[in-house]
């Protein structure tokens, strides 16, 4: 495949899965977590699905397109791995919805930091909380779920923690 086909069906997969996950968890209270803002295409789609839910996002270093920029007190700035354990402090196990994005080009760079960052989002969802990644997730006692039409397998995955 080239590089353009795995980009097209990595964007038509974060698609599809967001949209489905924004479905399964219509009826859960809690916030949103976007891992990885980068242009800021996936917390736009994620506001346009998830509305009025609250966004927070987390990323290191903001240069996202300005449309898709969230405001300073939705904003946690830093390295995840400092940052997802201060939000659980902060927040608790509330989130209906976390989507993670947060690899680079290098796949298995981006498996050994999925699994590194595996353990610190786990604790962040509520019962019954849905869980998209662009990488597999390395979870324990989390249902991986199938992936709804469109969605490209190996390009998203969707995990539910236990209700
Ligand atoms: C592929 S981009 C996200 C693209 C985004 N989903 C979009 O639609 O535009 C990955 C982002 O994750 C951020 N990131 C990677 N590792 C991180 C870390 N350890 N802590 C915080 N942010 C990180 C990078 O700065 C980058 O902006």
């Amino acid at each position: 495949m080239s590089r353009l086909d795995l980009f097209i069906d990595r964007m038509v997969s974060q698609r599809a899965c967001l949209e489905h996950a924004a479905a399964l968890v219509a009826d859960m209270n809690g916030p949103a977590f976007e891992l990885g803002l980068g242009n800021g295409r996936t917390y736009h789609h994620m506001r346009k699905v998830l509305d009025p839910r609250d966004i927070y996002v987390f990323e290191r270093a903001v240069a996202s397109h300005p449309d898709s920029t969230p405001p300073d007190d939705m904003l946690i700035l830093g390295d995840v791995f400092e940052t997802l354990p201060q939000a659980l402090d902060r927040f608790g196990p509330v989130a209906a919805l976390v989507h993670a994005d947060l690899g680079g080009h290098d796949r298995a760079k981006n498996d050994t930091f999925a699994r590194n960052i595996s353990p610190y989002v786990q604790p962040l969802l509520a019962p019954g909380g849905v869980m998209v990644s662009s990488d597999r997730m390395y979870f324990e006692g989390f249902e991986e779920l199938p992936l709804p039409e469109h969605a490209v397998p190996g390009r998203c995955f969707i995990y539910r923690a236990p209700g």
